[in-house]
C-alpha cells in the first residue's frame, strides 16, 4: 500500500488491515508522532514504548476520567451504573489502588492455577474441532476462535458453559462504553443493560461461594486480603468482568492471527507439523508477528519532553505494540514469520507494572490450539482474498472480524 502522507488514521480500512507500511515510515521519520485523527500521540519505537509503558508516574492509566469528561448529558445517568464496577478494573488504575487490585488478583491468577486449566483447554478444543460444521469453507469464528477462550475463561471464573452467548453478548454491549464504537445510536443504554447483566450474574456467584466456598478461584479471590482488607462486591464484579474481558477476545485474536500466519507461511505449518515440540516457540513468534493487541492508551499526567516532543498533562498517548514488535532495530527481518525465533522479546503482552496476568494461560491456549490443528490437517488456506476481509475497528483489539478457512485433511 503506498503511503502518500505520514498520518496514522484507524479509520481507514486498508490501514487497519495493515497498518505496518505506516509504522515503518513512522518509526524511521517521526517515531513520537501527533495523530491529528487520533487526536494523540503515536509513539512507534520499541525502545521508546518500553520507556513510557514502564513509568507510571508520567503516563496514567486512568483512561476512564477522560471518557467520562467527555460524556453527552444522556450518558452520564447510564455511565455511573457502569463506572461503579469498572473502577475496580486495574488495568484503568494508577498506583495505590492498582497495586492493592493487582495484589488480590496475582494470588489467583497465576501458572499454578492455570496449569489446572490445561485439560479443561484440550477437551474443549478436540470437541469444538469434532463439532465443525460441515463444508469446503468454514468461518472458525463463530464456531471455535471466539468461543473456546470464552469457555475457558468462564469455567476459570465458575460460570456454566451455556451462558457463554448470553454473557458475551452483555461483555459486547458494555464495551460499547469504553470502545470508540460509532454509529450505535442507544449505546450508552445498551452498555448500561449489559452491566446490569453481567453484575447480577456475577453477584449472584459470590453469594454461592461466600455461603459454600471451595478451591476455586473465585472462593479464593473472596477471602484474599490485602493490608487487611478484602474486596467489597462492587470491586469483585468488576475484577470478573476484567478477567472475562481480558482473557477472551484477545485470546481470540491469538487463534485467528496465528491461523492467518500460517495460512500465508505453508512452509511454518509442514515445519509445526513435523516438529511439535517447536510450538512453544512459535506460538512467541505469532505474537509479535501479528499481536492480538493493537495499541496500550495512556493520559500524560505533567508536561514533559518525550522523543523530543513536548507533551502537556491530560494529553492521550497510544503506545503502538504491533509496532513495536515489527521495530528493525530489535528484531532481525520483522517482516518475515520465523516459528523458530528464539529470543524473541515481543511486547504483546505489554510492558511494566500492567504487564498482562493472564500471559501464562494465552500461551498454554495457543500452544494446545495450535498443535491440535497442525496436528489434524495438512495445510489450511484463506478462502477469500485477504482484501475482501474487514479488520475489527479498535485502537486496542487486532484481528480479522472472521476467517473463512479451507482446512484441508
Ligand atoms: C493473547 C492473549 C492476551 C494478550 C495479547 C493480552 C495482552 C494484555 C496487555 C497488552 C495488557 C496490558 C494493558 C495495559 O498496560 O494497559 C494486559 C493486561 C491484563 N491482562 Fe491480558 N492479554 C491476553 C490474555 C489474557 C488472559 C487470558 C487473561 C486472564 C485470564 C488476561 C488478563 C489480564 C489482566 C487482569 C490485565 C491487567 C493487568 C494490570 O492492569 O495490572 N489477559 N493483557
Amino acid at each position: 500500500m503506498p503511503v502518500d502522507e505520514l498520518t496514522f488514521d484507524p479509520s481507514d480500512p486498508a490501514v487497519t488491515r495493515n497498518p505496518h507500511p505506516i509504522f515503518a515510515r513512522l518509526r524511521a521519520e517521526d517515531p513520537v508522532h501527533w495523530s491529528e485523527p487520533m487526536s494523540g500521540w503515536i509513539v512507534t519505537g520499541y525502545d521508546d514504548i518500553v520507556d513510557g509503558l514502564t513509568d507510571s508516574d508520567v503516563f496514567s492509566a486512568e483512561r476512564l476520567t477522560n471518557v467520562s469528561k467527555h460524556l453527552p448529558e444522556a450518558a452520564r445517568a447510564p455511565a455511573a451504573e457502569i463506572l461503579r464496577y469498572l473502577n475496580s478494573w486495574m488495568v484503568f488504575r494508577d498506583p495505590p489502588d492498582h497495586t492493592r487490585l493487582r495484589r488480590h488478583m496475582a494470588a489467583v491468577l497465576n501458572l499454578p492455577v492455570f496449569e489446572t486449566l490445561r485439560p479443561a483447554v484440550s477437551e474443549l478444543t478436540t470437541m469444538l474441532l469434532d463439532q465443525l460444521p460441515d463444508g469446503d469453507v468454514i468461518d472458525l469464528m463463530p464456531h471455535f476462535s471466539i468461543l473456546l477462550p470464552g469457555m475457558v475463561v468462564m469455567q476459570l471464573m465458575g460460570v456454566e458453559r451455556d451462558r457463554l452467548l448470553e454473557v458475551k453478548r452483555w461483555s459486547d454491549d458494555m464495551m460499547l462504553f469504553i470502545g470508540s464504537a460509532r454509529g450505535v445510536p442507544d449505546k450508552y443504554e445498551r452498555a448500561r443493560r449489559g452491566a446490569v447483566s453481567m453484575a447480577t450474574l456475577f453477584k449472584d456467584l459470590i453469594a454461592r461461594r461466600r455461603a459454600d466456598p471451595g478451591d476455586d478461584m473465585l472462593s479464593q479471590l473472596i477471602v484474599s486480603e490485602v493490608e487487611g482488607r478484602q474486596l467489597d462486591d462492587d470491586e469483585l464484579v468488576g475484577c470478573l468482568m476484567m478477567v472475562l474481558n481480558g482473557g477472551h477476545e484477545t485470546t481470540a485474536n491469538l487463534i485467528n492471527n496465528s491461523l492467518l500466519a500460517l495460512a500465508h507461511n505453508p512452509d511454518a505449518f509442514t515445519y509445526l507439523r513435523d516438529h511439535p515440540e517447536g510450538m512453544q516457540v512459535a506460538v512467541e513468534e505469532f505474537l509479535r508477528f501479528d499481536s492480538p493487541i493493537l495499541s496500550i492508551g495512556r493520559i500524560v499526567r505533567e508536561d514533559i519532553e518525550f522523543g523530543g516532543k513536548q507533551f502537556a498533562p491530560g494529553e492521550r498517548v497510544f503506545f503502538m505494540l504491533l509496532s513495536a514488535n515489527r521495530d528493525e532495530e530489535v528484531f532481525d527481518n520483522p517482516h518475515r514469520l520465523d516459528v523458530t525465533r528464539d529470543p524473541n522479546p515481543h511486547m504483546a503482552f505489554g510492558k511494566g507494572p500492567h504487564f498482562c496476568l493472564g500471559t501464562p494461560l494465552a500461551r498454554i491456549e495457543g500452544q494446545i490450539v495450535l498443535s491440535e490443528i497442525v496436528r489434524r490437517y495438512s495445510r489450511i488456506e484463506l478462502a477469500e482474498p485477504v482484501e475482501d476481509i474487514a479488520w475489527i475497528n479498535s485502537l486496542v483489539t487486532r484481528g480479522p472480524t472472521r476467517i473463512p478457512l479451507r482446512l484441508v485433511k
